[in-house]
């Protein structure tokens, strides 16, 4: 099985491909490294350090004859979007119809795509959402990943390209950058074990659907092998925690006194976001298996050792 993993060198799309590696998929990374770290690349998979709009990638799609593509890279900084739509719908929309002019002509299987449920669901009007819930983006960022759903639908009915786009939920684990507005669980474990005081935008009280990236790995390793035609699906754990919550869990497990910061709220901040997952359960035939106690572990465990390094 040969797979191309575009933002293979990302926070997600690293585990995927260390995910597929360990199962013996001959794995291809594309990535332009402008988020992702170069550290994070898998040894064993071949890189090409390419921007996904380029013609070059067209190349690589016609010689290296890939089964699947899975196409994590995505200009994902919301903020970024709505100062430069532009450049983000160049990247979201353009480098994601560069992928599939490619897979059709070159004869791709198909394609797993990653999308962002909050950006594309924005303020939730029932708990948990499904998959048919209004689509009301307010951001570019946004726009551009559910204008991307839009052509998988058009690639699959016009060329008979399978497609999943995933609706991630709020993904947090190991090698999730804190050093951006984005990641709250990052952010939160860097700033606690740092002994800093953590800044919330809001009351706190603000909820998410926080899933551990192995669980978003599990649902793309799921993927390569089911069967679908077309099929967008929510990826997170059906469960609400407040950012109040997850700030007294990570005290706790760093045994901390830090203090909260309130500030007001951001431009962009959902208030509640949590997403029904039985689409994905029944397509996949999978489901989540690490709950927020284990996986936070897992998470300050990570920061703990980048702190000893
Ligand atoms: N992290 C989350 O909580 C979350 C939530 C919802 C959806 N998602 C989606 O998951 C996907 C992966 O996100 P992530 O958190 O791993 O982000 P990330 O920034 O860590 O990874 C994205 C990767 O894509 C690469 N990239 C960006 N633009 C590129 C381009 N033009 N050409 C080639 N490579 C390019 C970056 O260098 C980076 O390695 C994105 O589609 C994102 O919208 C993430």
């Amino acid at each position: 099985m040969k797979i191309l993993v575009t933002g293979g060198a990302g926070f997600i799309g690293s585990h995927i491909v260390d995910e597929y590696i360990s199962m013996g998929y001959d794995v291809t990374v594309v990535d332009n490294l402008s988020s992702g770290n170069q550290h994070f690349l898998n040894p064993k998979a071949k890189f090409e350090k390419m921007d996904i709009c380029c013609d070059k990638i067209q190349e690589l799609i016609g010689d290296e004859k890939f089964d699947i593509i899975n196409h994590q890279a995505a200009q994902v900084n919301k903020e970024y979007s709505s100062e430069n739509p532009i450049e983000d719908a160049r990247i979201n929309i353009i480098g994601s119809i560069n992928l599939l002019q490619s897979a059709v002509k070159h004869k791709v299987e198909k394609i797993i795509v990653a999308s962002d449920s909050s950006a594309i669901y924005g303020e939730q009007y029932y708990f948990p959402a499904h998959e048919n819930h209004q689509k009301r983006p307010v951001v570019p960022a946004g726009i551009s990943q559910y204008t991307v759903e839009r052509y998988l639908s058009y690639y699959w009915n016009n060329f008979r390209l399978k497609s999943i786009s995933f609706r991630y939920a709020n993904v947090y684990g190991p090698r999730q950058k804190y050093d951006s507005n984005k990641g709250a669980i990052a952010i939160f474990c860097k700033k606690i074990l740092a002994g800093e005081d953590v800044v919330v935008y809001g009351t706190g009280k603000q909820t998410r659907d926080f899933i551990f990236v192995e669980d978003v790995v599990s649902a793309n390793v799921q993927a390569v092998t089911s069967s679908f035609n077309h099929e967008v699906l929510n990826i997170g754990t059906a469960i609400e925690t407040s950012i109040n919550d997850i700030i007294s869990i990570i005290k706790e497990k760093a045994n901390s006194d830090i203090s909260i910061i309130n500030e007001p709220s951001e431009l962009y901040d959902e208030v509640r976001t949590c997403l029904d997952i039985k689409e994905a359960k029944a397509v996949l035939k999978w489901e989540p298996l690490c709950d927020l106690d284990e996986g936070i572990d897992l998470t300050v465990d990570y920061f703990k050792s980048l702190d000893n390094k």
